[in-house]
């Protein structure tokens, strides 16, 4: 592991730092693959309930480093594929806390994320036509979903920069603040996550993935075969028997 991604672990939850500022964060081969490897440890690891990704307080992400694309040739894979892959799949709550240049993957991997805050000193842009590129990670699936085709048309296609009160109002951010404000607001949130029951929390993280594929009757058995299994656990038991103890 290189020091360009940089993890923590803290009462459950995970936390991991894009550490490559003086390139902005752009995500180099080495940083997706380890950031794949970060991920797949927190899936695996069943003391940590919640990851948390930022970078600092002025700056998140400025998208994939253009010069491995430049770089790259008609045989090599992409490692932001691969990295796209393992996030799509990926079981537990993530927060992100967001600022300053957010761009290309470093905004189509917020809509993968569960709770998303930015400070008002974001620019978010998806500048991929501008480069010759289409948009990735399932934005046109995404965005469209939150924003209907004109306005996805409008951010996907166009590559407008947008600022942050403007990707609350998309719900693309949960919450906007100020910058020295974003890390402690976003631990908050992710130790909030964190402490909840987490099967309960994991599989209503799934549920709600679920209920944006399925129909709405598959979405009431789904909802149905979850609330049937969790209502028999012990950790639901207890969490109950305590109302009646108060
Ligand atoms: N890939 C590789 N290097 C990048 C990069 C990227 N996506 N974004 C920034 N950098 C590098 C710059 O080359 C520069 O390196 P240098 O100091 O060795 O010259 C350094 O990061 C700082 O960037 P700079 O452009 O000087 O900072 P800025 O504050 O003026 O602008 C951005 C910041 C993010 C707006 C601007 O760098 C930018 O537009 N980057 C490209 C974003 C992009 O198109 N991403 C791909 C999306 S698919």
């Amino acid at each position: 592991m290189t020091d360009l991604i940089i993890t923590k672990e803290n009462q459950g939850v995970f936390t991991i730092i894009l550490n490559r500022l003086d390139k902005k964060n752009a995500l180099n081969n080495i940083m997706y693959k380890e950031l794949g490897l970060h991920l797949n440890y927190a899936k695996n690891n069943d003391n940590i309930h919640c990851v948390l990704i930022h970078g600092d307080k002025n700056c998140f992400c400025a998208g994939n480093d253009l010069q491995d694309f430049i770089e790259c040739s008609q045989d090599d894979s992409l490692a932001a594929l691969d990295f796209i892959r393992i996030l799509n799949a990926f079981n537990k709550p993530i927060v992100a806390a967001v600022a300053g240049a957010t761009i290309g993957i470093g905004t189509t991997l917020l809509l993968h994320c569960d709770m998303v805050i930015a400070a008002n000193n974001t620019k978010f842009k998806l500048p991929f036509t501008q480069l010759g590129l289409c948009p990735e990670a399932g934005s046109t699936l995404l965005l469209t979903r939150l924003i209907g085709q004109n306005r996805a048309f409008e951010l996907l296609v166009l590559g407008n920069v947008f600022n942050a009160e403007q990707a609350k109002e998309y719900g693309i951010v949960n919450q906007v603040c100020q910058p020295n404000e974003l890390l402690s607001i976003a631990e908050k949130t992710a130790l909030a996550i964190a402490s909840l029951p987490s099967d309960a929390v994991m599989t209503s993280r799934k549920l709600i993935r679920q209920a944006t594929k399925s129909s709405l009757a598959q979405v009431i058995e789904n909802e149905g075969d979850e609330f049937s299994r969790l209502v028999k656990t012990d950790a639901c038991k207890e969490i109950m028997s305590m109302f009646f103890k108060r």
